[in-house]
């Protein structure tokens, strides 16, 4: 049986990883996680948290004694630990300096010690910043535009120089645009739904026109659970995007889910563009489907009106969280004043 050391496992894409895993007998799964204010224990339903090959454990992957309690005996290490939205690097950088590049310093140092057979590094496409050419393959010119995509890319070349120098057997994985449940209510898609559910503004940064490469979550789990299996030696140092090849703007998406609530587009309120703003995001597809025989299955549109569904009908999941003090504050400081 293989151990894995899920960090941010209590989050949007982490808990995704975690059920999937758990489905197979093969692997045991300790979640590593700080609950920050995205951290969610609500991302599990009692079957998991009472799961025989299930550990939960509270900490900090910059903190070296948190992380020397849990590195035992660990497989495979997948670090999805990180402070994940770009508007709050914008607000302050501090927390995402700390975990995102020094955190992963920890867990690469005490991996290091006690190697296990693979270190994955979830690392974001943003690290691209906007496309230059189309689509991004992994070769694309590495020009974060903002100090979230500055600090990732940071540690994805710190992952990448560990197993240049010495030998560490890890796997960088970009990831584009996710969305599904559980995802934080600050996130776009979320976002837009929960407030299109309560009537508020759907906030729109500068034209709305800027694309991602939209990925549903449970075709990125997928994709990463195939990284866990596939032979180390054919993968060691490599460098995966994991997109769906299949691009929409912010417009599109605010029309889909007024559309499908029946709500005026006089709630679409557009804000002065957020600095740093990624234009677009566009993955090249080649790569991970030969070396991993993996793509993304669900169609854009068909995996939105899913996720709309799910936040209908889930709303104790994201009202709770919007009620918290901490979600107001910021909500207040960062949408409410924009013009
Ligand atoms: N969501 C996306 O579209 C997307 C796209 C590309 C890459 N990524 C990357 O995937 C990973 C997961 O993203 P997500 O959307 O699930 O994020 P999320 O914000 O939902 O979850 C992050 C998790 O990390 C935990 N965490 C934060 N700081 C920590 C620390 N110091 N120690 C331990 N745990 C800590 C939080 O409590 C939370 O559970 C991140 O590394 C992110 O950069 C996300």
């Amino acid at each position: 049986m293989k151990k894995v050391l899920v960090t941010g496992g209590a989050g949007f894409i982490g808990s995704h990883f975690t059920k999937e895993l758990l489905k197979d007998p093969s692997y045991k799964v300790v979640v590593f996680d700080k609950l920050t204010y995205a951290g969610n224990l609500d991302n599990f339903p009692s079957e998991v948290l009472k799961h025989p090959r299930f550990k939960f454990v509270k900490g900090d992957i910059a903190v070296k004694k948190d992380v020397e309690k849990v590195m035992n005996r660990i497989d495979i290490v997948i670090n999805f630990a990180a402070e994940t939205h770009i508007d709050r690097s914008i607000a302050n950088i501090d927390p995402f300096v700390s975990t995102d590049f020094i955190g992963t310093y920890v867990l690469l140092e005490e991996f290091r010690r006690r190697p296990g057979d693979r270190f994955i590094q979830i690392a974001t496409s943003e690290v691209y910043g906007s496309a230059q050419t189309v689509p991004m393959t992994e070769e694309h010119p590495i020009a974060p535009q903002s100090p979230y995509a500055a600090t990732k890319a940071a540690a994805d070349r710190l992952v990448y120089s560990y197993y240049k120098t010495y030998n560490l057997p890890a796997v960088i994985v970009r990831p584009f645009n996710n969305y599904g449940p559980n995802q934080f209510p600050e996130k776009l898609i979320p976002f837009f739904i929960a407030n299109a559910l309560e009537d508020r503004p759907l906030f729109v940064y500068g034209s709305g026109k800027n694309t991602r490469d939209w990925l549903y979550v449970k075709d990125c789990v997928q994709a990463l659970k195939k990284i866990c299996e596939v032979d180390i030696n054919k993968v060691k140092g490599e460098v995966f995007n994991l997109g769906s090849g299949q691009e929409y703007d912010v417009m599109e998406i605010a029309d889909v889910i007024l559309d499908y609530f029946n709500k005026p587009k006089s709630l679409i309120k557009k804000v002065t563009d957020r600095p740093g703003h990624v234009e677009r995001l566009i993955s090249s597809t080649t790569k991970v489907k030969k070396a991993l025989n993996w793509q993304a299955k669900t169609d854009f549109t068909k995996g939105l009106i899913e996720t709309i569904k799910w936040y209908e009908s889930n709303q104790w999941w994201w009202k709770k969280i919007m009620k918290r003090r901490e979600y107001q504050r910021f909500y207040k400081e960062w949408y409410e004043k924009r013009k």
